[in-house]
């Protein structure tokens, strides 16, 4: 993929390659294998954004695990809507269990806060969050990401799995959105 990329209306810039991005995947998976070794955990793949992170993730993970998946959707175009809507629900119970919420990007923090209350709700022993992307400036959020590949400027990206309207999660690599 070329350096620059052509989104609809918008013009992105190549931002992080995707040996960068395996390196930062890699120790994540390693870092997740070492703590939860014997806990068997529960990961929930939050879709679409996440589908490329947690499966590159997941294939690096060398422990025991179940995989569950859940669709939100919080998001139209560029802007957060702030409305979090559970699409796709969780059918597995989590009672005892070891939970790592598995997240593309984490922006405001809205759309995990509203479903770590639904998780909590289901008493598992403990929940983790991983997240590929990490916008520091606008998260407005207190609960830790336990386990981060990159913290990003407060800019648009897309790429590995990440949208705009829809195009662009197919990319190995990240692109950001070039300020006119
Ligand atoms: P939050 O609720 O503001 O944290 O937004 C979280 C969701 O918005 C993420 O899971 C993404 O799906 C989407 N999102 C946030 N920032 C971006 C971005 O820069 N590019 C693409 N999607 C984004
Ligand atoms: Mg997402």
């Amino acid at each position: 993929m070329s350096h620059t990329w052509i989104l609809k209306d918008k013009v992105f810039t190549k931002y992080l390659g995707s040996d960068e991005i395996q390196t930062a995947v890699r120790s994540l998976a390693n870092r997740i294998s070492q703590d939860l070794q014997d806990t068997k955990p529960v990961f929930i793949v939050v879709l679409n954004g996440a589908f490329i992170f947690a499966a590159d993730l997941l294939k690096k993970v060398k422990i025991d695990c179940e995989i569950a998946f859940v669709k939100l959707s919080s998001y139209n175009g560029m802007e957060s809507s702030g409305e979090v809507q559970e699409v796709i629900g969780l059918q597995i119970p989590l009672k005892g269990r070891h939970v790592v919420i598995i997240e593309d990007i984490v922006d405001t923090g809205l759309t995990l806060h509203r479903f770590l209350q639904k998780v909590h709700e289901m008493e598992p022993a403990d929940v983790r969050i991983a997240a590929c992307l990490l916008k520091p400036d606008a998260f407005k959020m207190n609960f830790p990401i336990d386990y981060l590949c990159f913290s990003i400027p407060n800019e648009f990206v897309v790429g590995y799995g990440l949208d705009y309207d829809g195009l662009g999660r197919n990319s190995s690599e990240i692109y950001k959105i070039q300020n006119s």
